[in-house]
């Protein structure tokens, strides 16, 4: 066997005190529990042009229909490009409807996201070479999972958002004649969030004293 493989094993087994200590990042595990949606970020941690980069390089190196590679990225995080981006982003949907439906209900439970002074500061936008169709749609979903686990594993944490303008992500120069498909908004979590494990609906996620809960379904639910 190449580069005997079962040698060293046997090895291992017969001296497990000179067993070689692997050196591992995070389990993926580890990482996509960590990467929660996050709607609120820490002004104290700036998010470089560089680790933006390093973010969408991931997209050199994923899963692509007919390998058409036909998304482009454009980062943003100066000072005009990111107020531009925070007045056409929307955020939290679910409690906006739940605000409409009940206006009793207490602001902390259900508030207008993002609370002032955690709005992102770091943009990815991902644009299409044609317009959307499902195997665009399949490959945007492969990119922004990748760059949101790359984000995790350097200790940052993402927002994927579909709920934005699209007319005014044209205004970036380069982007003309291109299809906004979504926003990233990329860094350091402000946020406590915690997923719920759940049998059945209701799967809106919800806050309790300003903790963000996600319900998800179980493996036997989601098993046929
Ligand atoms: C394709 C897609 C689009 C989304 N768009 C938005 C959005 O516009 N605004 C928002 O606040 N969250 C958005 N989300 C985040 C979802 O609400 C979030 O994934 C869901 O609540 C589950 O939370 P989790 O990602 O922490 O598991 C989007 C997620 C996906 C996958």
């Amino acid at each position: 066997m190449a580069d005997n493989y079962l040698e060293k094993r046997f090895e291992e087994f017969r001296h497990p005190e000179k067993k070689p200590v692997r050196k591992g990042g995070p389990s993926l595990d580890s990482l996509l529990l960590r990467n929660r949606s996050t709607r609120g970020f820490s002004h104290g941690r700036k998010v470089s042009e560089d680790e933006l980069l390093r973010i969408v390089e991931v997209n050199t190196r994923i899963a692509s229909s007919k390998n058409q590679q036909a998304l482009r990225f454009k980062t943003v995080c100066d000072e005009d490009g990111v107020a531009l981006m925070n007045a056409n982003i929307k955020m939290g949907a679910l409690f906006r409807v739940r605000r409409a439906a009940d206006p009793s209900v207490p602001e902390q439970d259900c508030p207008s996201l993002p609370l002032p002074g955690t709005e992102p500061q770091a943009f990815i936008v991902v644009y299409g070479t044609h317009p959307e169709d499902a195997s665009l749609d399949i490959d945007l979903g492969i990119a922004l999972q990748s760059m949101s686990l790359k984000a995790v594993e350097m200790g940052l944490n993402c927002l994927m958002i579909r709920a934005f303008n699209r007319e005014a992500m044209l205004s970036f120069p380069g982007t003309e004649g291109l299809f906004p498909l979504a926003v990233l908004a990329v860094g350091k979590s402000a946020e406590r969030i915690f997923l719920v494990p759940v049998e059945d609906a209701p799967l809106d996620y919800y806050r309790k004293e300003g903790v963000h809960y996600v319900p998800k379904l179980s493996l036997e639910k989601i098993l046929l």
